[in-house]
């Protein structure tokens, strides 16, 4: 249940890119049930048309765009669609990431680029074919970021380059942005249960004891994320910009060698 009245987002039209599962999913599900025209924008049709099924049980009006979020001319189409279909966008929420655990002497140019080119060029890429498409003033952009972009974590260097870059990216462009009533903001997960972000970091078995060890021995629900990109686009954050929350439990307070990462990838780094 939500603490938000409810059609808090009623008539406003919302695009996240990832949509289709995890975290970004949950988002969607929130937003539609608080009344937004959701765009949900992945590259598994099938993944797609199943998460549209399910957000259209809420009633909210719903579309799915199967693209890659690389591609600057694919975004460029999906915004126009999402205009022509719902007017002007209230909401965008840079979502889709990529990640595995990999050391980086053994890594290849093209593994790095992969993760580079989903997170942070994706982001500049949604955010920039966004920009002629945005109710201004109005607007409200948020990243999802990671513990990675501020803990250096072994077999995460492509994640930690990327998350960082996008946490800059987002104060720069707040600070751009700002004076057309457009904000920026951003969400930073630790572990988030059901997500196969967790799954693909936790593959070494070790969860259960590296969740006691976190200052908030537990990982987060989807729901605890979808509660929180609601409260930063809603009124509660009108004088907020540039920000990344870090909504990670205090998995960011402890730096980098204690990282999920590091755990999980210490028997694998010969
Ligand atoms: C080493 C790998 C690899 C792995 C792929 N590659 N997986 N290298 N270890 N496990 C290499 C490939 O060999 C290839 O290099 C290059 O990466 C690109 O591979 P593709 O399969 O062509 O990649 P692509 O289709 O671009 O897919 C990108 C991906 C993929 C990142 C590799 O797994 C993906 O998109 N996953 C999305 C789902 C996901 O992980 N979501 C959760 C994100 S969680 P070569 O040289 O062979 O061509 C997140 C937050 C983390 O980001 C923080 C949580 C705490």
């Amino acid at each position: 249940m939500s603490i938000f009245q409810p059609g808090l987002l009623k008539g406003q039209t919302a695009f996240i890119t990832g949509g289709s599962s995890g975290i970004n999913f949950g988002i969607a599900r929130r937003y539609a049930e608080h009344g937004a025209n959701v765009v949900i924008l992945a590259r598994n049709p099938e993944k797609l048309a199943k998460a549209r099924q399910e957000l259209e049980k809420t009633g909210a009006r719903i579309l799915d765009i199967s693209a890659d979020v690389r591609d600057f001319a694919a975004l460029q189409a999906a915004f126009a669609q999402t205009r022509e279909t719902f007017g002007e966008i209230d909401i965008v929420i840079a979502g889709a990431a990529g990640n595995f655990l990999a050391p980086s002497a053994q890594m290849s140019a093209n593994a790095f680029a992969a993760v580079i080119g989903i997170d942070l060029l994706g982001t500049f890429n949604t955010f920039r074919a966004s920009h002629e498409h945005l109710r201004k003033p109005g607007a409200r952009l948020l990243v999802i970021s990671a513990p990675q972009a501020v803990n250096p974590a072994p077999m995460q260097t492509h994640a930690c380059a990327a998350k960082a870059g996008i946490e800059s990216l987002v104060k720069s462009m707040a600070i751009e942005w700002g004076p057309a009533g457009v904000r920026i903001n951003g969400i930073s997960p630790g572990g988030v249960e059901g997500t196969e972000g967790l799954q693909r970091l936790s593959a070494g078995g070790l969860d259960d004891e590296f969740k006691k060890t976190l200052p908030i021995p537990r990982y987060a629900s989807v729901d605890e994320m979808a509660d929180m990109a609601l409260a930063l686009v809603s009124p509660l954050s009108a004088y907020m910009t540039g920000h990344i929350v870090a909504l990670d439990g205090g998995t960011s307070l402890l730096g980098g060698s204690y990282s999920l990462a590091y755990l999980n990838g210490r028997n694998r780094q010969s």
